[in-house]
């Protein structure tokens, strides 16, 4: 069956199969695999993107239920100019990854935090992450760079609008 959604900024339509996951849809079909794939069982978060604003483990939704959504995942954060989105320069500045594999999951999901709550407590940074695992349990440098992200601003819990994505 066809499915239509906006990934980055982009609309495009694609015949998939209807139990095809979103996660595999952004990989496979979109070629977009910072999209990570850590337990495909909504365990993990590595697979984290935003859906209509909101932050969805994309294993598990279906890519058809995506139909008519605007989807970002961490490639649709960078600017037009290269620049880095506010939780991605956090993270680097802070060091809040170490292998890295779980951090795609944990910017988007560092997004929705900082969309619900714009300054954090430690507790509730470690709360608002709890579905999304670091292997590396490099958690504290990861508390810390979501804290220092929310100093950036509003832009710290937003994705950019679709117009500002680069097709
Ligand atoms: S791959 Fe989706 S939660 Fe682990
Ligand atoms: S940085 Fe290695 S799993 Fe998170």
């Amino acid at each position: 069956m066809q499915v239509s959604m906006t990934v980055n900024g982009r609309q495009r339509t694609d015949d998939v199969e209807p139990r095809l996951l979103l996660a595999h849809h952004l990989r496979d079909v979109c070629g977009l695999k910072a999209t990570n794939i850590g337990c495909d069982s909504t365990s993990c978060g590595a697979c984290t993107v935003v859906v209509d604003g909101l932050t969805v483990k994309s294993c598990t939704v279906l890519a058809v239920q995506a139909d008519g959504a605007q989807v970002t995942t961490l490639e649709g954060l960078t600017g037009p100019d290269g620049e880095m989105h506010p939780v991605q320069r956090a993270f680097r500045e802070e060091h809040g990854l170490q292998c890295g594999f779980c951090t795609p999951g944990m910017v988007m999901a560092a997004i929705g935090v900082l969309a619900d709550n714009p300054d954090p407590s430690d507790r509730e940074v470690r709360e608002g992450l709890e579905g999304n695992l670091c292997r590396c349990t490099g958690y504290h440098n990861i508390v810390r760079a979501v804290q220092a992200a929310a100093k950036s601003g509003p832009a710290a819990g937003q994705v950019p609008q679709a117009q500002e994505v680069e097709a």
